[in-house]
């Protein structure tokens, strides 16, 4: 197989990596549909980091993206700057080879490289936890929303550096 370039999107692209999240959606085991507004409203915030935002390029195509963006888990005392994980997909033809766990991986280590402490997301536990997300509310910290029951431990935490989460309880924003 030729050699697949995980790097930062470009603005030129913009679009095309919203045409990309949209097909790949449509076979996700959950989607709200807006996972392709939710890239564009990330990246027109303040809370876009372009060098956080990955693809997947195999010959000039592009297969997968990732996104992690700016976020805070907040308490009564203190806002804690952290990190959104998400909107991550690949094509359905590229999944179940690694694809989307070489994107993840590449934007955890880079975010670790940047300084950032810790990570956080809204997905199925089954597939995060092998990157190290436990349940957020380990560390006390709940989303915004009002979730039933079975979707609370969904909402997943992993610390980039060690302890980075000890003592920051509250609410994360997703
Ligand atoms: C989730 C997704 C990004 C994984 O991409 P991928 O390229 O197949 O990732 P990998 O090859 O690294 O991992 C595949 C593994 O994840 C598992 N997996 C994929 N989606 C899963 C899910 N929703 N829940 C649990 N496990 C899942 C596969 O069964 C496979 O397991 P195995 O390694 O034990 O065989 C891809 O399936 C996708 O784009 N799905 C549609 C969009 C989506 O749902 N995004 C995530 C939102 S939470």
């Amino acid at each position: 197989m030729t050699e697949i370039n995980i790097r930062p999107e470009i603005p030129l692209e913009y679009e095309n990596i919203c045409g990309l999240v949209k097909t790949a959606f449509e076979t996700a085991h959950v989607s709200s549909g807006e996972e392709a507004n939710l890239v564009r409203n990330i990246r027109g915030g303040l809370n876009y980091i372009p060098e956080l935002s990955l693809v997947a390029e195999r010959d000039g195509v592009l297969i997968g993206q990732v996104m992690l963006s700016k976020t805070t888990v907040t308490n009564e005392n203190d806002v804690f700057p952290t990190l959104f994980l998400g909107p991550v997909c690949t094509l359905p033809e590229y999944r179940n080879k690694g694809l989307g766990g070489a994107l993840i991986n590449a934007a955890l280590a880079k975010a670790k490289d940047m300084g950032h402490t810790a990570v956080f997301l809204a997905g199925d536990r089954n597939y995060y936890r092998r990157f190290g997300f436990v349940s957020a509310s380990e560390h006390r910290i709940r989303c915004q929303h009002e979730l039933p029951p079975e979707l609370l431990d969904n909402v997943m935490a992993l610390e980039l550096t060690p302890d980075a989460l000890k003592g920051v309880a509250g609410i994360v924003t997703l």
